[in-house]
Parts: structure tokens; C-alpha cells; sequence
């Protein structure tokens, strides 16, 4: 079932990271988890959940924002995929997939209509929404990246991306040794261990989204998460997206400006522990001058994971491989990749 869940504010993941197997327990966890997907039932090849829509559960952490009851014009959400109407015309299995990604995000009054799809892509496609100014900090559009169901998902060798990351719950708060009944379900791989850690995997990008964001970050704005997508701030405009930077072409003093903002956002990045793991001129757009970093949810765990320096180092060499293109001197990524790396206060790695 979809769910919004807001998230704890970035220091409260870590501070619960930090609590290990005394930290407390979350009561009722198991249950919320357990609600959101039918060992039994799971989701069908189409990506419908074989269940009938449940109404959703309020969020728990905090209400929606008064202003956004009672705002004029706004769209009554559909009942069930049958009457979801959007401007954007899905396919019919599109539409019912669209429905129960998204329709926690209507129920919050955060998006009134689906207007165009802006990327599909293997593991999730992109969507320009008309958003609800009064919910998103004055949007007119938002973009919200739905993730193809678990099933279908041509899934990216992401073991390396794991090592040493706790799995994610719903409330954005790692997994302790307390919550044996997920534990037990991730470990055995069953149905239900396989949605909480497909879960993991988008709630990584949010919290990455909302860490980066908070922190002044050159991100989209999160404004909400379900099981299975993100609702972002949109980069572009009515016609068209914005291109990735590796579709432009910059002259060499715009490139040198913009290749010292991507290398400032990786430090901020790494000052909070993680390092994208996928960056490259493909997950940076480009819009009026400015850039906007996309795509986390492999992010990597610095101190945990032992293959961080070098996944830190692909990225930065992709990243200069893109800019040196465009005429700026980048100097070796791999003396770069260090001095990020040591400027961060990070161990020197073996490697
Ligand atoms: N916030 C956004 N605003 C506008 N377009 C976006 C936004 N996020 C993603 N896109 C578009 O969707 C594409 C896919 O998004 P991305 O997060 O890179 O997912 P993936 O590469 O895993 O499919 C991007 O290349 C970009 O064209
Ligand atoms: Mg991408």
C-alpha cells in the first residue's frame, strides 16, 4: 500500500543509526511494515498489488501543513486506478502502477495531476506533476520518480553499494537487531524481506535528498516519499525537462564555475558520510545556468563500506572526464579523489 512516510530530520537518522541493538524499540514498526506488503499477495507482474486499496494510514511523524486543507481547485484523489485521471494518458498497466505509486501524494494534497512523463528508464521513470504550490514551497511543478515494482526492475549489481549500510525502514531509520522479524525476513530473502529492502533503496535517496537539500546542497527539494517513489522539485520547465549536463555544451569559464560546484556538492556529500556512487555529467541536469545533482539511491557509506575511496574515484574521474571535455584542467581525479577524500577527515584507505 502507499504510504508517505515524513522523515525524521537527517541528525535523527543518525542519532538512531548510533543506537545499535539497545537503542528502543519503535513500537508498532512491525506492524506499519507489515501493512505495506502482503507476504502472501505481494505485488502481481504488472505491478498491481493484488489487494484492494486500503485507505491510507495518516502519517505519523507530522500532519500535512494546514494550508494545504481546503485549497481551491485541487483535485478530489481517485478511489481506485479506474477513476484516476491525469493529463499524461498511461498505458493500462502504466496507469495502475502510476495509481498506487503515487496516490499517497495526492491524498497529502502535494500533486493534483500526472503531466507528462519525462524519462523512462529501467529501474524507475520520471514524471513532470502540477503541484500544489501551498504543500511545495510554492511549485508549480514537481517531478516524481516512480520506481518500477520489484519485480520488473532490471536490478543494478547493488551489493557493493550495501556493504556496511544499514537497511532503511520506513521512518528512514536504520534496521537494529531489535527488529528481529525484518531481520529475519531480509535474511531469508522471503517476499517481504525483498520489499523492505527495495524500500531501502528509494528511502536512501530521499534521506540523501533531504540531508543534501538541508544542508544547501545543489539537489532537488524533497516534498515526500512512498514505498515506491519520490516526489522531487522539477527541474525544467512546461515544455521540457531540463537536459543532463552530458546532452550541453559549456564554454570554458561557465565549465570551470560549474566544475567547482559539482566538486563542492561531492564534499558536502561526503562531509555527511557518503559518496554518490553513480555521478557523472548523466545524473546532473543543467537548467539557466545552474546545476542540480540527481539519482541517489546507491549512495555509498564511507566509513562502512571498504569500497568507498574507490567508487569515490569513478565518480570524480567521470566527473572530470565530462568537464576536461568542456576545457577545464582538472588535474588527475585520482589526486583529487584523495584530497576530497583527506579533507573530509576520512581514514587513508589501503587501496
Ligand atoms: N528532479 C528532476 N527534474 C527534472 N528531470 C528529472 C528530475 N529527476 C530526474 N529527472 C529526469 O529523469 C531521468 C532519470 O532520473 P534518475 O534519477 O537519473 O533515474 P535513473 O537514471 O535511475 O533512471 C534523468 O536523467 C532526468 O532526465
Ligand atoms: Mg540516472
Amino acid at each position: 500500500m502507499s504510504r508517505v512516510t515524513y522523515l525524521p530530520e537527517a541528525e535523527e537518522v543518525a542519532d538512531d543509526r548510533a543506537a545499535g541493538p539497545e537503542g528502543e524499540d519503535d513500537a508498532g514498526l512491525e506492524d506499519d511494515l507489515a501493512s505495506w506488503y502482503d507476504e502472501e499477495e505481494g505485488w502481481s507482474r504488472d505491478g498491481t498489488s493484488r489487494r484492494a486499496p486500503k485507505p491510507l494510514p495518516r502519517a505519523r511523524r507530522a500532519a500535512p501543513p494546514d494550508d494545504a486543507q481546503g485549497v481551491e481547485g485541487l483535485a478530489e484523489p481517485a478511489a481506485d486506478a479506474e477513476s484516476f485521471h491525469t493529463t499524461y494518458q498511461p498505458s493500462r498497466h502504466e496507469k495502475t502502477w502510476l495509481f498506487t505509486s503515487l496516490r499517497a501524494f495526492y491524498e497529502l494534497n502535494l500533486i493534483t495531476d500526472v503531466l507528462a512523463s519525462v524519462k523512462g528508464g529501467k529501474e524507475a521513470s520520471v514524471y513532470r506533476c502540477r503541484a500544489n504550490p501551498a504543500t511545495t514551497d510554492g511549485a508549480t511543478f514537481v517531478a516524481a520518480k516512480v520506481y518500477r515494482p520489484r519485480s520488473l526492475r532490471s536490478l543494478r549489481n547493488d551489493k557493493i553499494y550495501k556493504e556496511g549500510r544499514p537497511v532503511l525502514t520506513g521512518e528512514g531509520r536504520a534496521v537494529k537487531k531489535s527488529d528481529s522479524r525484518i531481520l529475519r525476513a531480509l535474511g531469508k530473502k522471503t517476499e517481504f524481506g525483498q520489499q523492505v529492502a527495495h524500500s531501502s533503496w528509494l528511502l536512501y535517496e530521499y534521506t540523501t535528498l533531504r540531508t543534501l537539500h538541508a544542508a544547501g546542497g545543489a539537489v532537488p527539494a524533497p516534498f515526500g516519499v512512498s514505498e515506491n517513489a519520490i516526489l522531487m522539485g522539477y527541474e525544467g520547465d512546461e515544455h521540457a525537462a531540463a537536459p543532463t549536463l552530458s546532452a550541453v555544451s559549456l564554454d570554458p569559464s561557465e565549465a570551470r564555475s560549474l566544475f567547482t560546484v559539482t566538486l563542492r556538492n561531492v564534499e558536502l556529500l561526503l562531509a555527511h558520510g557518503f559518496v554518490h556512487g553513480d555521478l557523472s555529467a548523466y545524473n546532473i541536469l543543467y537548467w539557466n545556468g545552474r546545476i542540480t545533482l540527481i539519482d541517489f539511491p546507491q549512495v555509498v557509506n564511507c566509513e562502512g563500506n571498504p569500497h568507498a575511496r574507490a567508487i569515490l574515484e569513478r565518480d570524480v574521474t567521470r566527473v572530470c572526464d565530462y568537464f576536461a571535455r568542456q576545457g577545464v584542467q582538472t588535474g588527475p581525479p585520482a589526486r583529487l579523489a584523495r584530497r576530497l577524500w583527506e579533507g573530509a577527515g576520512l581514514p587513508q584507505a589501503a587501496d
